[in-house]
């Protein structure tokens, strides 16, 4: 850790916009006394953008106007200034064809709107899954002085006297309607318990995962992740941050300085420590491309290796995130971590300390849900990477999530095109499959979709199901919600509608993969899968909006983030000309 405060007071950015007299200052000045405010607040005090993802069809994010308020108290007491600014929501459960198509979007937008306003620092007011990696992403080209501040997650649901889970828990009630062993009525009943109170998915889901891949980044305060939303301490979390940024901009403590490659490693790191969502892959290798930090796949499969799944927490375990907070939360597994050798212990955080600093004293309550690594939930957490003809650039899958003996597996392939393919006919009893077979989708990646849906876990055949099997291998280039489980490939890349290998496995061929050795093959000869390759015919593709063309034409790879190519790099926050 190097970092030396800038030096106070300067001149802000702000200052473009409210500092000294002149035509332009006055016009912006009055404008904003309209809502009420004193003329001495335009002293050169640092301007903080609030930046909230609230919204009545985010649900996950539909109390951030009141936390909002009190990151507001904590602004104007540490001497700042605050302004909420309402920016683009994704929300993981009402956007169609799926909201990963408008993460860059929505990056984009809230970069331009950083770019375009008078803001020397924000808050991040986030949760649902794209929301955080998206504004994380727009904070790493503006690089601004930036703090995560997430809604936290629901309460514990319950269901029949068990404690159930957003997500996690409707696939295993969906799976259990097909095989008779619950009702319909019974599947209704649950439908309020598995989302029982404000915040976010409870499971170690993808949201779940990104606020904490945030506290690993250091990029929010220690301890934020796990607090459940209507718990009066995240209140106190929102409070603290909105004092602290003010410090950070007074600093110019930035997101440069903090979201290094080493921070990056304690983030891969930890996520395999939590068994934390394989989207998290993707995000954090466009947050990487964002700042200009060199993050690769094979950074993942080597940081992942040999690190332990030691939270209990479903998808993977047993517990949810209110048991998580309860046990000590994120800081003890990054104190885990650390004491195994594991943690970069320097990287710098947003309270200007270092991440060892702030998680060396804090204690573990309960060694079930946060376990010793002698008594892990699994040995190889890490997100192993696959190689091989099926997949020349990578495909990815969730070690502590897969089942133990499926990870080395050869099996016949049962091809669906596309996903109205697989739902055509998964539930064909005259369908050829059975458990021994690789389950194979095409044509769900980012280009594929478009946007790479949440698909990749497709569920069992009914018929499968029925003999009490519960996984199968599936392969394909989709992404897979951070609340599945199952021994599921992802991301496989290239993907299958620019005519990666996948596009070209047909039924009845035969896949061999192996976890261990990280690789992936489709059997047929070298001759073949080129006479095959060169026959492939591109999909034509029509876009239904200007937005979609955009996606189509720009998204990258799952390899390398999902990110639109023009958008890649740190542009920092100049500010632009003025016309008034
Ligand atoms: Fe929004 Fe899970 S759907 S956090």
């Amino acid at each position: 850790m190097t970092f030396k405060p800038a030096k106070w007071p300067r001149k802000l950015r702000s200052q473009e916009w409210y500092g000294g007299i002149s035509n332009h200052t006055i016009y912006h000045r009055g404008w904003l006394k309209n809502q009420g405010y004193p003329s001495d607040l335009f002293d050169g005090r640092p301007i903080i953008g609030i930046l909230n993802t609230w919204s009545d069809l985010t649900p996950c994010n539909g109390h951030l106007r009141e936390l909002a308020k009190k990151v507001k108290a904590g602004i104007w007491e540490a001497g700042g200034f605050p302004v909420e600014v309402p920016v683009f929501s994704a929300s993981e459960n009402t956007f169609r064809p799926t909201a990963m198509m408008f993460r860059n979007l929505a990056a984009l937008s809230i970069e331009e709107q950083i770019r375009a306003q008078p803001i020397d620092g924000a808050v991040l007011l986030v949760g649902c899954d794209k929301t955080t990696p998206s504004l994380l992403m727009a904070a790493a080209s503006t690089d601004i002085p930036s703090i995560v501040v997430t809604g936290g997650p629901m309460l514990n649901g319950y269901f029949q006297g068990e404690a159930v889970g957003a997500g996690t828990h409707l696939w295993k009630f969906s799976d259990a309607v097909k095989t008779g062993k619950m009702t319909q009525e019974e599947f209704l009943d649950a439908e309020q318990d598995v989302t029982r109170s404000s915040g976010t998915c409870n499971t170690m889901g993808t949201a779940s995962t990104m606020a904490s891949m945030a506290e690993a980044l250091g990029i929010a305060l220690s301890g934020n992740a796990a607090i459940p939303a209507v718990d009066s301490r995240r209140r106190v979390m929102a409070q603290l941050s909105g004092r602290r940024i003010v410090r950070m901009v007074k600093d110019d403590l930035k997101p440069s300085d903090i979201i290094t490659k080493e921070a990056f490693e304690n983030a891969i790191r930890t996520n395999g420590a939590i068994g934390g969502s394989t989207n998290a892959v993707i995000h954090l290798l466009a947050i990487a491309g964002r700042i200009g930090i060199d993050l690769s796949l094979n950074d993942w499969d080597r940081c992942g290796r040999g690190v332990a799944t030691i939270v209990n927490l479903a998808p993977s375990g047993k517990y949810l995130m209110e048991e998580f907070f309860y046990a000590g939360g994120l800081p003890v597994v990054l104190k885990q971590l650390g004491e195994s050798g594991l943690l970069h212990k320097d990287a710098l955080t947003v309270s200007g300390s270092t991440i060892w600093d702030e998680v060396k004293d804090v204690i573990n309550w309960n060694d079930d849900v946060i376990r010793p690594l002698d008594n892990a939930l699994t040995n190889e957490g890490g997100i192993a990477v696959l190689k091989g003809n099926l997949a020349p650039k990578g495909a990815v899958l969730k070690p502590c999530a897969a089942s133990e003996h499926l990870m080395k597996h050869r099996g016949r392939a049962v091809v669906f095109e596309d996903i109205d393919d697989y739902k055509a006919k998964i539930n064909d009893d005259s369908l050829d499959v059975d458990e021994t077979c690789i389950m194979v989708l095409k044509n769900c990646g980012p280009k594929g979709y478009p946007g790479m849906a949440e698909v990749g876990n497709m569920g069992l055949p009914p018929k499968v199901l029925k003999k009490g099997v519960t996984d199968m291998v599936r392969i394909s280039d989709a992404r897979m919600s951070g609340t599945a489980y199952g021994t599921v490939i992802l991301h496989t890349s290239p993907e299958a509608a620019i005519g990666g290998p996948l596009a070209i496995v047909r039924n009845g061929d035969i896949i061999e993969i192996n976890v261990d050795a990280r690789s992936i093959h489709l059997d047929i000869d070298d001759k073949e899968l080129k006479e095959r390759l060169s026959a492939w015919k591109a999909p034509t593709v029509q876009p239904s909006s200007g937005y979609e063309w955009l996606h189509h034409t720009h998204v990258e790879g799952a390899d390398t983030g999902a990110d639109l190519d023009f958008l890649k790099g740190c542009r920092g926050a100049a500010v632009g000309k003025n016309v008034h």
